[in-house]
């Protein structure tokens, strides 16, 4: 265990925020992380775990212990003609999993193709994007329980998912360290999922008419990257809020006054109307304040054009929060984890 001080966050989080950690470990194995938590330093200080940074908002150094979780390994647990159970550590990269999956053609997480961070953080917030979520082919997960040490399982019923929901980041927040993610891939007879109406455009485009999951992954790729600012070249953490669900009487009423607003229809007679378009529609898609400001192309994605401080950032996504309630009686809620 090599526990240093004043450790610079820059390098992991991918909005490239300035921000130190007064404590700092590296964990690479369960037996690590125990030892970590059984350490003086771990009683004696708050938490943050870390995987990827691609969904945290550093709005100031960190006065705790941050653990960076670099637990890897894959291994099929379980196999039959039909699929796999395959067990993957908490700091795998999920896209170079994604890729994985692939090149054995296994099945279910090419629509999650690109998205960055790990795979331990996935379960966290149940990673969605172009008609899937990883709930879909979630088996169970192992985490560490922070006061007592001990390695728990949580089963899909356990983990309690919804949009961008776990029981993680509600009930037991905070309360555990994710190691390892089992997920159940298709060998055979995938479910090819092109709902997403530009996942349909963008294989016609490129002229693919009976797709394989390695299609699919392709076209997810090719509109993320034009969609999407990449993290490398622009500081961002994807969609800042969550997009809102409003009932069906609100967006009735929203209609009549913006005829062109889009929704989305949910169970139980709510919409689900784009944080983005709103956003857009209080005049923030474009805005730059200093060395921060709103993507131009996709408003719900707050950037960091270098140099920027996370607090700023948290002044105007707290701005945007307000105008939006301001105009549209409408509450966003954010994504992204705000430290
Ligand atoms: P981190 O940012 O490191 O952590 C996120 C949260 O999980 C923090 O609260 C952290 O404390 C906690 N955490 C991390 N690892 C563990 C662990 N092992 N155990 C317990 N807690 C842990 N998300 C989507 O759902 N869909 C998208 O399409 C999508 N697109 C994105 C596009 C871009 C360009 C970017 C930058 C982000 C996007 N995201 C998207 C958000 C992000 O990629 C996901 O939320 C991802 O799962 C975060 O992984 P991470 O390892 O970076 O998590
Ligand atoms: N829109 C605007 N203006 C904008 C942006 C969007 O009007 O500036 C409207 C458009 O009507 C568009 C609609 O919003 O049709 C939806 O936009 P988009 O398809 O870009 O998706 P999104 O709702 O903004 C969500 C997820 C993404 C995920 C994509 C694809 C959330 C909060 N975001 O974005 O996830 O990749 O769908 O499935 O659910 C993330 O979670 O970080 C993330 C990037």
């Amino acid at each position: 265990m090599h526990i240093q001080k004043n450790v610079s966050l820059k390098s992991l989080n991918t909005f490239g925020l300035e921000a130190n950690a007064r404590v700092f470990v590296e964990v690479k194995s369960i037996d690590e992380l125990q030892e970590t938590l059984r350490s003086e330093t771990a009683r004696d200080n708050d938490l943050l775990v870390l995987g990827g940074g691609s969904n945290v908002l550093l709005s100031k150094d960190f006065n705790g212990l941050v653990i960076k979780n670099s637990i890897d390994g894959k291994e099929v647990v379980h196999e039959t003609d039909d699929f796999v159970l395959v067990k993957v550590g908490a700091g795998e990269n999920w896209h170079s999993f994604v890729l994985y999956a692939l090149e054995n053609d296994w099945g279910g997480i090419e629509n999650l193709s690109l998205i960055p961070g790990t795979v331990g953080a996935a379960p966290m917030q149940n990673i969605g994007a172009y008609g899937v979520e990883i709930k879909e082919v979630f088996e169970n997960l192992q985490a560490v329980n922070i006061s007592s040490g001990e390695v728990e399982k949580f089963n899909k019923e356990a983990c309690r998912f919804g949009y961008r929901e776990s029981i993680f980041k509600n009930k037991v927040k905070g309360q555990y360290i994710i190691t390892h993610v089992t997920l159940r891939l298709t060998k055979k007879n995938h479910q090819i999922n092109t709902s997403y109406g530009a996942i349909s455009e963008t294989l016609e485009e490129i002229k693919v008419k009976k797709p394989s999951i390695q299609d699919v992954s392709r076209a997810v790729i090719k509109i993320r990257q034009s969609k999407l600012p990449d993290p490398a070249k622009i500081g961002n953490a994807g969609s800042f809020f969550k997009n809102p669900s409003v009932d069906r009487i609100q967006y009735e009423e929203l209609k009549t006054e913006y005829p062109e607003i889009p929704g989305y229809d949910l169970p139980d007679n709510c919409v689900k109307v784009p944080a983005g378009w709103l956003i857009e529609h209080c005049g923030w898609k474009g805005v730059t304040r200093g060395n921060i400001g709103v993507h131009k192309n996709q408003a719900l994605v707050l950037v960091n054009y270098g140099g920027g401080k996370g607090d700023e950032l948290r002044q105007l996504a707290e701005e945007i929060r307000l105008s939006v309630i301001k105009k549209f009686g409408i509450e966003l809620n954010a994504e992204v984890n705000i430290i």
